[in-house]
């Protein structure tokens, strides 16, 4: 069983998901009618997982007895310079998830609640793998400046990225 505060604060948690979600839908759509299908793909495949997230904490409320309140999803930026500026964005947004998914990690010792303090791992190790991912295609985009084929060419490595559903749904599916 969850506390108020705990449940509180997963549901405010499946709110930042979500508005994460909503950030990668705008950055998609942005790079989709720029006609750079590669990136577009690439933040719509970080749309859906942005998604499976917010999933994995509302199964998580219900199957402790808890309720799931969805709250009203703020606005979120629709336009970028670059690309380069829509990954700093995303890895300035990464560290801000980090830093909620560590205050919740925080919040489940404080109140020994093991359940969801378990349940947290995956995530922590999720967010590594997120800023890592964001911090490789600033390291690259910056190499290839405003060069016309370094780009072309990322752009038609990330049209690849395909979407895998993460280990928590693809487990609770079985
Ligand atoms: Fe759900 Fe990108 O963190």
């Amino acid at each position: 069983m969850l506390s108020k505060k705990m449940e509180e604060a997963l549901n405010a948690q499946v709110n930042a998901e979500f508005w994460s979600a909503y950030l990668y839908l705008s950055m998609s759509n942005h790079f989709a009618a720029a006609g750079n299908q590669g990136f577009a793909n690439w933040f719509s495949i970080q749309f859906q997982e942005e998604q499976a997230h917010a999933t994995i904490f509302m199964k998580y409320v219900l199957s402790c007895g808890g309720k799931v309140t969805l709250a009203p999803i703020a606005g979120v930026k629709t336009e970028w310079k670059s690309p380069l500026e829509a990954f700093e964005d995303t890895l300035a947004h990464e560290r801000k998830v980090t830093a909620l998914i560590h205050d919740l990690c925080v919040l489940a010792d404080e109140e020994k609640d093991f359940g969801t303090a378990n349940m947290l791992k995956w995530f922590v190790d999720e967010q590594i793998e997120e800023e890592a991912n964001a911090q490789e295609l600033i390291d690259s985009l910056k190499m290839i400046k405003d060069n016309g084929f370094g780009l072309y060419m990322l752009d038609k490595e990330l049209k690849a990225r395909v979407y895998t559903t993460p280990a928590p749904l693809a487990t609770s599916a079985e």
